[in-house]
C-alpha cells in the first residue's frame, strides 16, 4: 500500500511530481464518484477476454463514441487492441456477482462459464441480458501512464429496458432501481 503523502512519480523518470496528487489520494477522490458498472469483452466464445469496468465514458454523439480505460498491466489491453472489437456491456442489479467474478484475480475460461454469452455481429461475446450492451470498434488510443484509453465507436446499441442498474460507489456496489 503506497502512502498518500507520498508524490506521484511520472512513468519511467523516476522523479516525483511535486505538483499532483498522489495516486492514493487521487483514488480516494474517485472513489466519492458514483459509476455504472460494466463488463468490456472481447476476442471468440472459444478464446474470451473481459473484465469489469467502471472506466467507461461517453465521448460524443458524432460520431457516436465511447472511452474504455484498460490496465496495460494486466495484458488485458493489447487483447482488446489486437481484436479490435469490443462490447461494452453496462449491467443490471441482478449482475453483481459476475461483477466481482470479472474484477480481477479468476481466469477467463471460469468468468464466462457463470452467464450466457451470445454472439455479436462482430464476433464479439456479449451479455443478452445486460441493461444496454454498446457494439464497438476500437477507432483509437492512447497510453496515458498506466492504462490504454481505447476509443470506441458504437456500430449497434442492445438494451434490456426495466433493468434496476448496477452502480459502483465508495468501494461498494449499489443498486438503483428503474424507476
Ligand atoms: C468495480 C471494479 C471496477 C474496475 N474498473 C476497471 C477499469 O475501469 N479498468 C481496468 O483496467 N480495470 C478495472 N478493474 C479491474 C479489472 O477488472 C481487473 O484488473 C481485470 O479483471 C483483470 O484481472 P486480473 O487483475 O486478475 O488480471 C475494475 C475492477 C472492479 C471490481
Amino acid at each position: 500500500m503506497s502512502d498518500s503523502r507520498q508524490p506521484s512519480t511520472p512513468e519511467g523518470t523516476g522523479h516525483p511530481r511535486h505538483d499532483l496528487v498522489s495516486a492514493t489520494e487521487f483514488r480516494d477522490g474517485m472513489a466519492h464518484l458514483a459509476a455504472a458498472v460494466n463488463i468490456v469483452t472481447t476476442g471468440t466464445l472459444d478464446d474470451p477476454v473481459g473484465f469489469t469496468a467502471t472506466s467507461v465514458c461517453s465521448v460524443s454523439d458524432a460520431p457516436p463514441t465511447l472511452l474504455v480505460c484498460a490496465n496495460r498491466e494486466r495484458s488485458l489491453a493489447q487483447a482488446f487492441l489486437d481484436n479490435g472489437h469490443l462490447c461494452v456491456n453496462t449491467l443490471g442489479a441482478q449482475h453483481r456477482d459476475l461483477a466481482l467474478l470479472f474484477g480481477g484475480g479468476t481466469p477467463m475460461a471460469e468468468r464466462f462459464a457463470q452467464a450466457r454469452w451470445e454472439l455479436s455481429a462482430d464476433n464479439v461475446p456479449y451479455l443478452p441480458d445486460a441493461a444496454a450492451t454498446f457494439h464497438c470498434r476500437i477507432s483509437q488510443s492512447q497510453i496515458i501512464g498506466t492504462h490504454a484509453v481505447l476509443f470506441c465507436e458504437v456500430r449497434q446499441v442492445t438494451r434490456t429496458p426495466g433493468t434496476d442498474a448496477l452502480a459502483y460507489f465508495r468501494r461498494a456496489f449499489h443498486e438503483l432501481p428503474d424507476r
